[in-house]
């Protein structure tokens, strides 16, 4: 049987039941070490990425959005370590394959982008040269050849006069620019799978969308799948064909987007759509969910958002809410109980 489905940006894809995952995160648990205290930045986390599809997680500061990206590609580092869980790609385990196998992944077929690319691209070298070693690494490229494909993939981001572009260093570029070179940069090796974690949140509004739209567009040339981290509701809303929401390192909802946004279940979510602007509330105070997120090193007996929740009983004090639901799934004693 085939599933076809509608993306925002008009693409109709097809999904055959059955299809092996092209990503499957299992029970996943990632903890730091912190003021002499386990934290748990990553509690049991499962999400399944299929073929074509982006998947925006969404949750704030803390939730450990960014921890989950690094362990995808493998590269916790102490005070962190993942205490459980498997990541498996195309079938394969990245956390037990060798390091070499892991090496040959990592940037090639799953690659990321960050928030703030200064941090990620190299300023002593041309913006030029780290494209090209991407081909003289990956596909064992001379340099002239990798140069004149360094042009190309800056052509492919859009990023006007590329053959002199790639001779400048990136600080001679701007915000917007230069995240177009990490792009051009990640999407080098043609990745089955892109993580952009928060790429977008450092720029004004109308570069997002540029970007956005971009990163749409190179999706459905490239048929690649995306992660799409991002603190922000609305622009998640933007691109995202399922959701998973984060509080405290835990998944508190997950549903295709159309069902998230619509149909709402779990209060944090309910409450982050809440924050979001809408033109029937222009010129009000937005508001805010009260309180704040927990220390992730105080260990509690129940549910992390019962302190914040405005529905919360004694039963959410004393147990932890396992994720239920098929499609859309919530983890809330008293949330809306329709299966679907
Ligand atoms: N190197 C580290 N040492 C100790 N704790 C860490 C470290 N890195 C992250 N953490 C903690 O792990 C938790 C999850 O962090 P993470 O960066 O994954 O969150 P995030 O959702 O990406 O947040 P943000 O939206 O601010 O980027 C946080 O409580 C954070 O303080
Ligand atoms: S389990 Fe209880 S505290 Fe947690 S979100 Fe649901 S109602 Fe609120
Ligand atoms: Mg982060």
């Amino acid at each position: 049987m085939t599933i076809v489905t509608q993306k925002r940006s008009g693409a109709v894809e097809s999904i055959r039941e059955g299809e092996a995952p092209l990503l499957e995160i299992d029970v996943l648990c990632v903890e730091y070490q912190s003021d002499g205290s386990a934290l748990k930045a990553v509690d049991e986390v499962s999400l399944v990425l299929r073929t074509g599809r982006t998947l925006g997680v969404v949750g704030e500061s803390g939730c450990g959005k960014s921890t989950i990206a690094l362990a995808i590609l493998n590269l916790v580092q102490a005070p962190g370590r993942i205490t459980a869980g498997s990541i498996r790609y195309r079938g394969d385990d990245i956390l037990t394959m060798p390091d070499h196998a892991v090496q040959g992944i990592r940037g090639n077929r799953i690659a990321m982008i960050f928030q703030e690319p200064m941090t990620a691209l190299n300023p002593v070298y041309s913006i030029g040269d780290q494209i090209a070693e991407v081909f003289q690494i990956h596909e064992g490229m001379p340099r002239d050849q990798a140069m004149e494909r360094a042009v190309a993939a800056l052509e492919e981001v859009q990023i006007p006069d590329p053959a002199s572009r790639v001779n400048a260093y990136p600080h001679q570029l701007s915000g917007g620019m230069r995240q177009r070179a990490m792009i051009a940069m990640a999407l080098a090796c043609k990745p089955d799978i892109l993580i952009a974690d928060e790429a977008t949140t450092a720029l004004d509004v109308t570069i997002q969308a540029q970007i956005l739209d971009l990163i749409q567009a190179l999706q459905d040339q490239h048929r690649m799948s995306i992660i799409f981290i991002s603190h922000n509701l609305g622009v998640v809303s933007e691109i995202a064909d399922d959701v998973m929401v984060m509080y405290a390192g835990r998944i508190v909802e997950t549903a295709p987007s159309d069902d998230l946004f619509n149909d709402p279940r779990h209060p944090y979510t309910q409450g982050l759509l809440d924050t979001l602007p809408r033109p029937d509330r222009r010129g009000r105070r937005l508001p805010t969910i009260a309180g704040s997120v927990p220390d992730l090193r105080q260990v509690t007996p129940g549910c992390r958002f019962a302190p914040r929740c405005l529905i919360s009983d004694q039963h959410c004090e004393n147990a932890v809410p396992a994720l239920s639901g098929l499609d859309h799934r919530t983890a809330c004693f008293n949330a809306s109980t329709d299966v679907s």
